[in-house]
């Protein structure tokens, strides 16, 4: 079986600025994989690179085998591949329901044609997303929100509204960039355990950006540790914290205080 997402030498390069140098892992379907490191490791670029908003300077990226490195998002997301930001960019006015939808024109049967003349197929495909969205952030205990103009939530909802637009995607492959940032630990409980679900019920396979440590010990199978662009140590949470390159590595940086 392939691997659901395998990266091989990926680089980035800006100008002169090398943000990442030849990082290799394989995340295994239905695993919860980690990718973690200090402020400007290299984390989101890494994940905008598989997410298809950077095309790597090198290096390929294969989903279920197929290779994707430059592919556009949409593309991606007919390869079951859905991510959320780490600083969430919904749509202020509108409301928490119509923000969840953004995420699943890609579901939506027809051409663009099709959906400017509105065929009966093209509403009935809409009210049944309309469902399933309203489903989903009930699930997601934001059911009471779904008519609200998103700029009435909180930072931390926006979150939770970002995790069902994803979700409401179908993917079978999820990236989380710093789903935990800024929560309150009652909410980094519920995460956790929203996670497990995804995995255990809905077949996803994760890959989640922290630095919450607590959440990645608790969560994943597998960590990569990424420091200056380049994979510095693979292996389990425990061995990442107990590796004496990743302790160092967080010292005198930025994010010392958040490996604690
Ligand atoms: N579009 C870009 N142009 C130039 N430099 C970039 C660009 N995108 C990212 N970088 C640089 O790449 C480096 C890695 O940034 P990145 O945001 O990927 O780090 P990160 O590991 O996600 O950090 P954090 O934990 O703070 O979110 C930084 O030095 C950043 O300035
Ligand atoms: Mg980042």
């Amino acid at each position: 079986m392939a691997a659901q997402l395998a990266l091989q030498d990926v680089s980035l390069q800006f100008g002169g600025i090398k943000v990442l140098r030849e990082v290799s892992f394989t995340v295994e379907p239905g695993s919860i994989f980690g990718l973690v490191g200090p402020n400007g490791a290299g984390k989101t670029s890494l994940f905008n690179c598989i997410s298809g908003h950077y095309t790597p300077t090198s290096g390929t990226v294969r989903i279920d085998g197929n290779e994707v490195q430059g592919a556009r998002p949409a593309t991606l997301a007919r390869h079951g591949l859905a991510r959320t930001f780490q600083h969430p960019a919904l749509q202020l006015h509108a409301t928490v329901l119509e923000n969840v939808l953004l995420g699943a024109h890609t579901r939506l049967p027809g051409g663009a044609l099709e959906w400017s003349v509105r065929t009966p197929r093209t509403r009935r495909a809409e009210k049944e997303l309309r469902a399933e969205a309203l489903e989903l952030l009930e699930r997601n205990e934001l059911g009471w929100a779904a008519h609200l103009p998103a700029d009435e939530l909180s930072h931390g909802l926006h979150k939770g509204v970002e995790l069902c637009r994803a979700l409401l995607m179908k993917p079978q492959l999820l990236l989380l960039d710093e789903p935990a940032a800024g929560l309150p630990h009652a909410e980094v409980e519920h995460l956790i355990a929203t996670v497990r679900r995804l995995r255990a019920e809905d077949d996803i396979t994760v890959v989640i950006v922290e630095h919450h440590m607590g959440l990645i010990a608790a969560l994943t199978d597998h960590v990569v540790v990424l420091d200056n662009g380049a994979k510095l140590m693979e292996g389990t949470a425990a061995e990442a914290q107990s590796d004496p390159r990743v302790i160092e590595a967080y010292i005198g940086k930025d994010g010392a205080d958040d490996a604690a």
